[in-house]
């Protein structure tokens, strides 16, 4: 396999672009009926097939052939274009072009007539990327369009892109693919390549792809090269996927409500080399399944933990410890275990907003903290939850000074990384930051002194007007030897 096998088997016509059907009836149908926009949007995820439709759009416009079946793929405009170096056509990519020399360039090019063929087409990728000067410039020439000029601007990023564009434009929407299109073109491809490959293995990377037949493509080629198959246990192998029976286990896990076998199972997808991303997939995948097929309470908990938890591991950093945290606390283990529950009663799953409200304490009657409070759980269930079940919110003896206080030094930590995000709704929201009130700190740095010293020390804080500061952790306190 010289060529890299997505570019090989790129589709040269409609025929063998996979689903996209709207696209391809209504573009087909404007040729037909020599219809056409000047300007076309494809707005679409990476890999759906935006630049694959714009070249063949573009050979059907210039196709030299003389049947009626367009592009035929074999005269010089369709193999020009196939082979990007057709006169007329032109490529541009946003991402790395961005300014307005090179909309200004095309802006004087296109009063020339087509060298080539009958059409000029510019296609400019990530075109939502263009400086504003640019995307100015190109607004230009969409308001007059000399005649044989079509621009087709594709863009993952459809709301970025001003409204005085959008509304000059046809717009076509390119949809993720579905697994079943996407396993039947790996099929083509495996055969073509007389590959070894079975219907499961071939699953296995559709799922992984999430609708992008581009990283479908390239996925297999990983495998291929891994094990110059593609079979179920290759796949497995290279994707990193988890025996069954480890999803198995962890579902009964999870309904014993035993914290032990939860985190005796999250280390054996670490020892095993596996990710716990790619076991969460997995899993939600499996529970899926079973809702469809027996829908049931602790299915419904358990699903709901998993996609909290999902959520949560993309921005952490310690994948481990952030999933046995969230599946723990998420899953209501510790009720199942008879320990104290603390603040909140009940289910801890918001699946409607009929639930039950848990009771905040909060020290000093504030509405601003109330407020936030209910922001964040509408804005954030999995941040309000953590901050709910970990932490008093209160005021601070300074009634502007709003602290989160939480109830031991592990929950602290718990909390020290989300204080970012805590603080980011609650600037939006009501204005204001909280600070995390870590009393091990202060303490820590108290503890050697005597009691002397220590009322000493409190008096001279005091004296600065330093201690509502201290005690609400904005300043800390370090204490040389002697
Ligand atoms: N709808 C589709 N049908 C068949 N193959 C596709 C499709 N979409 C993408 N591909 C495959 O993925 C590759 C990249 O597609 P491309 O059109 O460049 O995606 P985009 O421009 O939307 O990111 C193509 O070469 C082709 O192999
Ligand atoms: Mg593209
Ligand atoms: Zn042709």
């Amino acid at each position: 396999m010289s060529e890299v096998l997505y570019r090989k088997y790129r589709p040269r016509n409609f025929n063998e672009l996979v689903g996209q059907d709207q696209v391809k009836e209504i573009l087909g149908k404007a040729i037909e009926k020599n219809k056409l926009s000047h300007a076309y949007i494809f707005s679409g995820s990476r890999g759906t097939g935006k630049t694959t439709s714009a070249r063949i759009l573009a050979k059907m416009l210039n196709c030299l052939s003389e049947g009626s079946e367009k592009p035929c793929g074999v005269c010089d405009s369709c193999k020009a274009i196939d082979s990007s170096s057709h006169m007329d056509v032109v490529e541009l990519d946003a991402a790395s072009y961005r300014g307005i020399d090179e909309i200004r360039k095309i802006r004087d090019a296109v009063s020339y007539r087509p060298v080539m063929g009958k059409y000029k087409v510019y296609i400019i990728d990530e075109f939502h990327m263009l400086t504003r000067e640019a995307f100015n410039a190109l607004l230009k020439t969409l308001e007059e369009p000399p005649d044989r000029v079509v621009f087709i601007l594709a863009t993952t990023n459809l709301e970025k892109v001003p409204e005085t564009i959008l509304s000059r434009c046809q717009i076509f929407y390119f949809k993720p693919l579905n697994e079943e299109d996407i396993v039947a073109y790996l099929e083509r491809i495996a055969r073509a390549e007389e590959l070894e490959y079975d219907e499961k293995g071939l699953k296995y990377i559709s799922k992984a792809a999430h609708g992008g037949m581009r990283d479908a493509v390239n996925l297999m080629e990983r495998v291929i090269a891994f094990s110059g198959d593609v079979k179920e246990e290759s796949v497995r192998a290279s994707l990193g996927i988890l025996p069954e029976k480890v999803i198995e286990e962890f579902l009964q896990a999870f309904s014993s409500g035993n914290p032990s076998s939860v985190l005796a199972i999250s280390e054996k997808i670490q020892s095993g080399g596996f990710t716990h991303e790619v076991f969460l997939e997995q899993a939600i995948d499996a529970i899926m399944g079973r809702l469809v097929e027996r829908p049931s309470d602790d299915c419904f908990r358990l699903l709901s933990t998993l996609w909290e938890t999902n959520k949560e591991l993309k921005y952490a950093e310690d994948k481990k410890t952030t999933f046995e945290v969230m599946v723990l606390l998420k899953g209501d283990f510790r009720k199942q275990n008879g320990e104290g529950t603390r603040k909140f009663e009940g289910s801890p799953i918001a699946l409607d907003e009929n639930i039950e409200k848990p009771e905040v304490s909060v020290t000093e009657e504030g509405e601003v903290i109330s407020s936030f409070i209910e922001h964040l759980r509408k804005s954030s269930y999995t941040l309000w939850w953590t901050l709910i079940s970990l932490a008093e919110v209160r005021r601070g003896n300074q009634i502007e000074d709003l602290i989160i206080e939480p109830d031991s030094e592990y929950s602290c930590e718990l909390l020290k990384e989300r204080m970012e995000s805590i603080n980011r709704i609650a600037e939006d929201t009501i204005g204001k930051r909280f600070i995390l009130f870590d009393r091990a700190a202060g303490e820590e740095a108290l503890e050697c002194l005597d009691r002397d010293s220590r009322e000493y020390f409190d008096s001279v804080v005091t004296g600065l007007g330093l201690k509502n500061d201290m005690e609400n952790g904005k300043i800390k306190i370090e204490l040389e030897e002697e």
